[in-house]
């Protein structure tokens, strides 16, 4: 057993550790049935939506995909597969995993300002919980280790989001979930909508919402010593892929908020704002659309975000909510001791038990790999 102190947060404080800038390595889609392709197929572009769209319309023909089952890393390690394949290299990384994992595990431990800090005050109050993490790990020869998310966990926490109750008259949460859905839907073009045509923005009003198609994005990327491959859906691009390879990509990112309407909605916002700018960064999206929308789900707003602005737009409003650099310090630091930690093969659990201020790493399995990885890639592994 070993233990990754959280506190005290302030010794993360201070100038940023190194970023590597995150490159586009590799990328997949998943078509309109959820199928994998080796391809772009579904990249969109974003064009601005109408203001005033009722982001409710169509919630009762809503196709949404069942994620309930465990699809481990398989889709990214496919995609990882190809890409040795085509380039005859071997990718090596300290860490791979899906960038949602990154920005649901690790943040939630460096969501330091707010999170642990008002979390610990808000224990003592009202004995709420502090977020878990319990993640397991495997070694490989290229790669130090694999990170996915406890599916066990990540089922109960869906469970316990879908039974949050809402206030009496407030929209469920899964209308709430339909509109970031539907905003996406009316702020994007496929290939096969022409925006010069004049139906083209009522058209995407009436198209049916469905979230099984997605691009993601493969990307190689780090943060202070820790290299590391992530996955990852993006929502857009700006322009077009530029034609160097090595330029990075003007990639959107789209999200929906409730309308700011006091000191208490700023407050809320700010907090939102760390979860966009770590789901952003990571995988290189340099700017953010967010809709805003009012209590009835109507579209009212946009506003664009420069990613790389955000800690500072953050810092200026002097709420001192969070700290960008003490985020990415803690990162650092907490990967850098993954990697020192992690010293044999098997499978290792990352767990912070509730309310706990220490992060523990155990050895789980001896030896295996916890069915992280898919047949397919241990056999491309073994083979050569
Ligand atoms: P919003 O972020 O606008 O609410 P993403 O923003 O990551 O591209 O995800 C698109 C939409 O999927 C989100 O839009 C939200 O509606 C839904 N979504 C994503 N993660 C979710 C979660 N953990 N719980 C509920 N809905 C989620
Ligand atoms: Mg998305
Ligand atoms: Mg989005």
């Amino acid at each position: 057993m070993n233990n990754f102190a959280i506190l005290p947060v302030r010794r993360f404080a201070g100038s940023s550790a190194a970023i590597r800038r995150p490159k586009e390595v590799a990328y997949f889609s998943y078509d309109d049935n959820h199928q994998f392709h080796l391809d772009e197929r579904s990249m969109c572009y974003y064009y601005p939506p109408k203001l005033g769209a009722d982001l409710s319309k169509g919630f009762d023909t809503f196709q949404q995909l069942d994620d309930t089952a465990d699809d481990h890393l398989d889709s990214l390690l496919k995609t990882i597969i190809d890409l040795e394949r085509r380039t005859s290299t071997k990718c090596t990384a300290d860490i791979v995993t899906w960038r949602g994992m990154m920005t649901k595990a690790i943040p939630k431990q460096l969501q330091l300002e707010f999170d642990i800090m008002a979390d610990f005050m808000a224990w003592r109050r009202t004995a709420c919980k502090l977020p878990k993490v319990d993640l397991p790990i495997i070694k490989d020869a290229n790669f130090l280790s694999f990170i996915e998310e406890n599916h066990e966990h990540r089922l109960e926490s869906k469970k316990a989001q879908h039974n949050q109750p809402s206030r009496p008259g407030a929209p469920s949460q899964d209308l709430m979930a339909y509109w970031g859905y539907k905003f996406e839907t009316l702020s994007l073009i496929t290939d096969q909508w022409d925006p010069t045509s004049r139906e083209f923005i009522e058209g995407r009003e009436d198209v049916v919402v469905n979230n099984y198609a997605q691009y993601c994005s493969v990307v190689k990327t780090g943060i202070g010593k820790a290299k590391m491959v992530l996955g990852g859906e993006v929502d857009a691009l700006w322009d077009s892929k530029p034609d160097n390879k090595d330029d990075s990509i003007n990639w959107v990112e789209l999200k929906t908020s409730a309308e700011i309407e006091n000191d208490k909605d700023m407050l809320k916002f700010e907090r939102k704002l760390l979860k966009f700018w770590i789901q952003s960064f990571l995988l290189g999206v340099p700017k953010i659309i967010v809709g805003f929308r009012n209590k009835n789900g109507i579209l009212q707003r946009l506003e664009e975000l420069e990613t790389k602005n955000i800690p500072t737009m953050v810092k200026k409003q002097g709420r001192g909510t969070w700290d960008g650099n003490l985020c990415i310090n803690f990162t650092a630091s907490f990967l850098d001791w993954l990697k020192q930690t992690i010293t044999g093969e098997g499978v290792w659990r990352i767990r912070r038990r509730e309310r706990s201020p220490v992060i523990e790493i155990f050895k789980n399995e001896e030896s295996g790999h916890g069915d992280i990885l898919s047949r397919e890639f241990i056999q491309w592994r073994t083979q050569g």
